[in-house]
């Protein structure tokens, strides 16, 4: 369906051509005064200088052309040369009906589907998921969830830090620990047991200790990085090891994930690229884009009017190491090869921007990814605590999401036990479910590159901006709908009687708006927004008309149609940014 806003226009069009002026100028927004108007339109503005006119003038004489059209029940010029538009409730109504039908409310899929890989999460293994790596997971699994609602094929990727020298500490701990087992006999010649040396409790424990200890012991930390560099070149032994953290510690983070209603398409990660890094070198040598400096192989990035300056892009160490960038233009070659991807867009924590923006230009510059393929770096802030610092436990260590999670759950289960409306077998689950929405809405209203204060008394609040405002708005909705019973499920939506009903039907229409721009602008946080406005409107709707109560009882049945489809609009809305609404609050 076509939006509210290009009708508009289009009904503004022929007025603005018989009054002698070019479409081109006509631009029409939603307006945010709901006092003044309902819609605006300020072309008269651009229009005044090209043809040298006031734009009261011109907005005048076009308002005066449309007031005919049945679109609009009020249409008028402002100064300084606004056009102000109210719609026809009929029209409007109509209109409602038609998104009420649709099954997308309204939303025109994509044209063109188009690949998209989100690369978010981005745990690294073996070390336990902190709370860091928690915005990764929210917003992108809410960006893969918009893209494919918009209609894309979006291919989510963990993208695990799985070769890094975590992986040397861990074998090397382990050989203090358990020196007979036989990865770390040099002369063993069976096969190695299938069944891992560790829990993964236990390996929980032995990554932290291994990395206090390489704090303090430099010989040992000389054997991780040893030990990282021969597991790195393939000795089996190591190879063995790793194979055992990774199924323990992979079946750990897919249990966590699960837990944050986030799921990826694929589980690859740094070590799947190492196979792409040599011939990543010798093109990049080839092509006479690499060069070597101080030892290092490097690539210029730099570009013709940047704003600053980039430093190249080191794509081996002078040890021949590969490093990070190495591994991310490795990883590029292996998608473009498996999927030859329309877009990319990269979840990262926002400090990584120079990295991301060297690792981009490479594979433009070497042809790895096609010039006119979109990347998007999407970067977000960090989450502090409400004393200012950088989110901690108590104790001053890094939370883990794990505890973090259980902290909110049981805040919030303490809570809808004092209400007493949750059945008692469903309170957990209800508790677990809003729980979610409050950390994931604490965290998604807001701008993503911004940095946001984690007040979990807020976040679990029934009211204002939060998950469980927006929840308790769809559970007394769906009460409502309860106790009307079933029949008004098909029918129209009738032209708006009060304020209120009218400005709920045209939040409706807003829909495809704010989906469309969560995705363009990678904002999750429009759908936030528009989700808050949806339930304000119903609220307001719902103080001042008592749907049960209403005697005209077509008039009910409409208003019934109109808040199943608020209530059906907010849950795709939480659905697309991974959140659940409960039966009962
Ligand atoms: N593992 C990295 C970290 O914890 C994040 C990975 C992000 N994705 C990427 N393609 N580099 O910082």
């Amino acid at each position: 369906m076509k939006k509210i806003v290009d009708l508009i226009i289009e009904e503004l069009t022929p007025a603005f051509e018989a009054c002698g002026y070019d479409r081109q100028y006509i631009r029409v927004t939603r307006s945010n005064r709901p006092d003044l108007c309902e819609y605006q339109c300020n072309g008269a503005m651009a229009a005044a200088k090209a043809y040298k006119k006031k734009p009261i003038e011109i907005a005048g004489e076009v308002a005066d052309r449309a007031k005919a059209s049945r679109m609009f029940s009020e249409i008028g010029a402002v100064a300084p040369g606004f056009i102000n538009i109210r719609l026809d409730p009929a029209y409007l109504s109509e209109y409602v009906s038609a998104v009420f039908a649709d099954g997308k409310y309204g939303l025109e899929t994509a044209g063109r589907p188009e690949t998209i890989i989100v690369d978010y999460g981005g745990a690294n293994v073996a070390k336990p998921l902190h709370v860091g790596h928690l915005r990764s997971a929210v917003i992108g699994e809410s960006m893969k969830r918009i893209g494919r609602y918009m209609g894309h094929h979006v291919i989510g990727d963990v993208h695990l830090g799985d070769w890094g020298l975590q992986m040397g500490l861990i074998i090397e701990e382990l050989r203090d620990r358990q020196p007979d087992l036989p990865y770390f006999d040099e002369d063993f010649e069976g096969e190695f047991p299938s069944e891992p040396p560790f829990t993964i409790s236990e390996l929980e424990e032995i990554y932290p200790a291994a990395s206090e200890k390489s704090k303090k012991d430099e010989a040992f930390r000389e054997r991780a990085q040893q030990a990282t560099l021969k597991l790195q070149s393939g000795y089996a032994p190591f190879r063995a090891v790793w194979d055992h953290i990774m199924s323990v510690s992979l079946a750990d983070l897919k249990k966590n994930y699960a837990n944050l209603n986030v799921s990826f398409d694929l589980w690859k990660g740094e070590s799947d690229a190492q196979a792409y890094i040599p011939g990543l070198i010798a093109d990049l040598t080839d092509k006479g884009l690499a060069y070597e400096s101080e030892g290092a192989l490097v690539v210029d990035i730099a570009k013709e009017g940047d704003a600053k300056e980039y430093p190249p892009c080191i794509v081996r160490k002078s040890d021949g190491a590969a490093l990070y960038a190495t591994s991310d233009l490795a990883t590029l070659i292996e998608r473009e090869k498996d999927f030859s991807p329309d877009r990319y867009i990269y979840v990262v924590d926002k400090r990584q921007e120079l990295h991301f923006i060297q690792v981009f230009r490479v594979a433009k510059k070497a042809g790895i990814v096609r010039e006119e393929t979109p990347m998007a770096f999407l970067g977000f802030g960090t989450m502090n605590s409400k004393d200012g610092g950088p989110f901690k436990t108590r104790d001053g260590g890094v939370m883990r999401l794990e505890t973090l999670m259980q902290e909110i759950v049981k805040e919030v289960y303490k809570k809808i036990e004092e209400k007493q409306k949750v059945p008692e077998a469903e309170r957990q689950r209800t508790a677990e479910i809003i729980g979610l929405a409050a950390l994931k809405y604490g965290d998604l209203s807001n701008q993503a590159t911004k940095d946001y204060v984690f007040d979990i008394d807020r976040f679990i609040s029934f009211e204002g901006n939060t998950g469980p405002h927006i929840q308790y708005t769809i559970v007394r909705i769906k009460s409502i709908l309860d106790k009307y019973g079933p029949g008004a499920a098909a029918g129209e939506i009738l032209p708006a009687c009060s304020g209120t009903e009218k400005e709920l039907q045209l939040k409706i229409c807003g829909f495809s708006e704010a989906v469309e721009s969560a995705f363009f602008e990678t904002a999750p946080h429009k759908i936030c927004q528009y989700m808050a406005a949806v339930a304000d409107a119903f609220n307001d709707f719902y103080q001042e008309n008592k749907i049960l109560a209403e005697e005209d009882k077509e008039r009910q049945a409409g208003w019934i149609r109109l808040i199943t489809l608020a209530k059906d609009i907010l849950n795709t809305c939480m659905d697309l940014l991974g959140m659940d609404s409960p039966e009962h609050m």
